[in-house]
């Protein structure tokens, strides 16, 4: 059987390229949590179509970058400066991000925010519009068109303007706050309305669906059913589709000679010492100055393990140009400089915070020698990041957790990524739509 033809439109592009000389361009791997889910899925002909992360304004850079990405099944979005502005750093990043993440808009603009809040919109509306265009362009009859994020809630409503046959989903990467946090978008409307143009609209957890379907049923006054939201006599399915990581990608690296080679020196290197370890994008969402307080804590009240613990933080550069972002690299090299400096020693520090981001390899040596724990229920310890009294015993207790119960942990975490995996969630959320299709197709 041919495969499921895939259109995985996202705003940013699996690889993001950087400009080597007029013609020739260098590809890399994009960080955050979409990318890494969405690079597992193998089992459809997908193509990707979005955002290489960079300016082209000239011919021959748009024409060679089409070209270089086309190799990795990938097709270019090219947006201006002024659009990634507006749009990308601006509504994007500074407003949908922070609100739908329960932060607010940033507090001591917010009339600012206000002010340029229609022209941020426009722009909005204009990038997902020339997303439209291009899924347009590549669309073949038979495609799924599979949305994702914040970024392209209009979209759905682009895209069925264009074609009102064409099978359409959307899925959010992030949480749907509750309908009185979406309420206080001037857009709010207008968001909920294009995104119930698609056939199927998905989200991480049930309460997220649930918020959305109750912001349509409160805002919209359209009627939620058990099944989604309906408005007359036409169905949006909302559903819930956890998320998962490709676990045999991570699996099998651990196989390989160099990331042997680099357990073997990390388990050098901190030998005698507990390594507790984060990755995260430098996001406020992340909670990292939470973390490095909570940890503060713990050594100012346990003197016997200042020299026997090392936290390593892999804090990846993110959406450099948002203020907020970079008030929050201000505050996170603040805080560990005072930490380094209360608690180290000449030879050496509590925490190693780096601001960059490591290779696969790497990373999975690391995750291997510190056996990440995952949010998953009976597995990890599961804190209230805003109590740093409570995170802080938290990192006591796991220090001290004896080794049948880490273990009894650990092989629960493990079936858990194991059996929900990335590779799942698509296959479940395309089926899904691959039902919708041929049961709208019989009753058209
Ligand atoms: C989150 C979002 C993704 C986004 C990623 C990285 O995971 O849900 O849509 O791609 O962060 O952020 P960036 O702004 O660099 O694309």
């Amino acid at each position: 059987l041919p495969k499921q033809r895939l259109l995985v439109v996202a705003n940013r592009l699996p690889v993001s390229a950087v400009r080597r000389g007029e013609d020739s361009w260098a590809l890399e791997i994009s960080v955050g949590g979409l990318v890494s889910a969405l690079l597992g899925v193998n089992e459809f002909e997908a193509r990707w179509i979005g955002w290489a992360g960079v300016n082209v304004p000239d011919e021959i850079g748009q024409r060679t970058l089409t070209r270089a990405l086309a190799e990795k099944r990938c097709i270019p979005v090219f947006l201006d400066e002024e659009v990634v502005h507006q749009y990308y750093n601006g509504y994007c990043n500074n407003i949908l991000w922070p609100l739908f993440h329960y932060l607010g808009l940033p507090q001591e603009d917010r009339l600012a925010t206000t002010r340029s809040f229609q022209s941020q919109f426009d722009a909005y509306k204009k990038a997902n519009q020339m997303f439209a265009d291009v899924v347009n362009e590549h669309y073949q009859e038979g495609d799924i068109v599979w949305c994702h994020d914040y970024h392209l809630m209009f979209l759905p409503k682009c895209l069925k303007e264009y074609n009102s046959k064409m099978k359409v989903g959307w899925f959010l990467h992030t949480p749907f706050p509750s309908s009185e946090i979406h309420r206080t978008l001037p857009s709010r409307s207008e968001l909920l309305r294009s995104v119930l143009a698609a056939d199927l609209v998905g989200f991480h957890t049930y309460d997220y669906a649930r918020h959305f379907v109750s912001a349509c049923t409160r805002i919209l006054g359209l009627e939620g059913t058990p099944d989604g939201v309906e408005d007359q006599g036409k169905l949006t399915r909302v559903a819930a589709f956890p998320i998962g990581i490709d676990s045999d990608r991570f699996i099998r690296a651990l196989e390989l000679p160099q990331v042997q080679d680099h357990i073997k020196e990390l388990k050098e290197r901190f030998a005698g010492r507990k390594v507790m370890l984060g990755v995260d994008r430098l996001d406020m969402i992340k909670g990292i100055p939470q973390k490095i307080l909570a940890f503060e804590k713990f050594l100012e009240e346990n003197g016997d393990w200042r020299d026997k613990v090392v936290l390593l933080q892999i804090a990846v550069p993110t959406r450099t140009d948002v203020p907020e972002y970079q008030k929050l690299t201000c505050q996170v090299h603040e805080i560990v400089g005072r930490i380094n400096g209360r608690f180290g020693t000449l030879t050496t520090v509590p925490i190693h915070h780096l601001d960059r981001s490591l290779d696969f390899h790497a990373l999975c040596a690391l995750y291997a020698v510190t056996g990440a724990a995952q949010s998953l229920g009976a597995g990890a310890i599961l804190v209230n990041p805003w109590n740093i009294t409570e995170v802080s015993a938290s990192i006591g207790y796991a220090l001290n957790m004896p080794a049948d119960e880490r273990e009894k942990r650990h092989n629960h975490n493990f079936m858990h990524v194991t059996t929900h995996t990335s590779q799942e969630w698509a296959e479940t959320f395309v089926r899904c739509m691959g039902v919708l299709s041929s049961s709208s197709s019989s009753s058209s």
